[in-house]
């Protein structure tokens, strides 16, 4: 990202005296195992990106907010004076969304001129939405020097945004990668007690490979919320004969023994990949302790079966990736990541495979598809942080 850059195209946008704008990157993330997991209480495994959202922002004298940003033409100018609701633009009611839960907080805010600029692939299941929310919750409570707001409540806050002002069930993994992430390092997180380690994730003569579908995703939201309802059904059926309120509470062998109180089959499956998937993780957090990862690339093989036959959120074109990636020597494991129906597989590939693998799983996959993937080499970074003044 051109820092120079970005000032220039502020100053063409928001002319006028005021401060000097301030900068600020939350990143992206992507998830290595613990998928579907989090909305049920269980547990993950993401590491934040070096991909990202930044944000170059000042306040403003009235309480308008300007929002603009470096990837479309134009700017939205939005009056909150008579509330907070959705606005037609849909990009803008990510950081709209924010804005109104710091309203709701009764935070005393002010106007602000915003310039967003992101190199996350949209709809890619690599967050690009929480990276939005949690860039502009992180601005907001630095520029209104909001001390009572931690990171954990940003990031609870950025997550009742995407629950309550887009619309969409997601759990809580998105916006605490994006806020709590740390280079070299995944967050182990259990979703229901927000008890977290920072593991040491370093892939020595191995690199973290991202392959995009680019699959445009039809009704991914909604999919992806009747995925969340049937688990709640799956639950409906277990409250009655243990006491818990979560799949993600449930041991492994617990659920295999009352398994067949769930009457529905479909059902049945999503509960029996969320409760494997959620000892997966467990096994693939011992893997790193032990620096297995050749086991731990078989836990994340043995994750995309189950999000393919158990919880059918992968599709041709995910299975397609994740099959051709496999069948290449050096490739230690393949999944989906993210919440699936397209968006991205990630791998752990032998350093000097990384250009065949590119090459090879691309070709074969247009072959059999028809579409071209893209490819991306993840770096595990930083979350979210002030870009310093000495650098605009
Ligand atoms: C999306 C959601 C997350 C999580 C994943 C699936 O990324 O935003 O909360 O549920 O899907 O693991």
């Amino acid at each position: 990202m051109n820092i120079a850059e970005l000032s220039k195209q502020f100053y063409e946008l928001y002319d006028g005296p005021g401060q000097a704008p301030r900068l600020y990157f939350a990143p992206g993330r992507v998830n290595l195992i613990g998928e579907h997991t989090d909305y049920n209480g269980g547990f993950v495994l993401p590491c934040a990106l070096q991909y990202g959202t930044w944000l170059m922002m000042r306040k403003r004298s009235d309480n308008l907010l300007q929002f603009a940003s470096a990837n479309f033409v134009g700017k939205a100018v939005y009056d909150p004076s008579p509330g907070y609701v959705k606005h037609q633009v849909s990009w803008i009611n990510y950081p709209l969304g924010i804005f109104s839960q710091f309203d709701q907080l009764k935070v005393s805010l002010t106007g602000f001129d915003m310039l967003f600029s992101g190199d996350i692939p949209n709809s890619a299941g690599l967050s690009s939405s929480a990276s939005i929310e949690m860039v502009t919750a992180y601005a907001l409570a630095s520029m209104l020097n909001v001390t009572s707001l931690g990171m954990i409540d940003l990031v609870k806050l950025a997550k009742r945004s995407e629950n309550e002002f887009i619309g969409v069930n997601c759990g809580i993994m998105d916006m605490f990668a994006v806020g709590m992430g740390s280079a070299d390092h995944a967050i182990f997180l259990n979703c229901l007690t927000l008890e977290y380690k920072r593991v040491p994730f370093i892939l020595k003569g191995y690199t973290l490979v991202i392959a995009n579908t680019n699959k445009q995703r039809v009704l991914a939201d909604s999919k992806y919320n009747e995925r969340v309802d049937e688990c709640r059904e799956a639950m409906d059926a277990i409250k009655a004969h243990i006491p818990v309120n979560l799949l993600g509470e449930i041991g492994f062998m617990q659920f295999f023994k009352i398994q067949e109180v769930i009457e529905d089959e479909r059902v049945r499956r999503r509960a029996r990949h969320v409760i494997s998937e959620n000892q997966r993780v467990l096994n693939a957090v011992s893997c790193l302790y032990k620096n297995d990862m050749l086991q731990f690339g078989a836990l994340m093989n043995a994750s995309h079966e189950s999000l393919r036959d158990n919880y059918e959120v992968t599709g041709i074109e995910l299975d397609t990736l994740v099959e051709e990636a496999q069948k290449i020597n050096g490739v230690i494991g393949s999944r989906m990541t993210g919440a699936g129906f397209g968006g991205c597989t990630v791998s752990i590939v032998k350093d000097d495979i990384v250009e065949k693998f590119i090459h090879e799983v691309g070709d074969r996959y247009k072959l059999r598809t028809g579409l071209t993937a893209s490819f991306y080499i993840a770096k595990v970074s930083d979350g979210v942080r002030e870009i310093s003044s000495e650098s605009i």
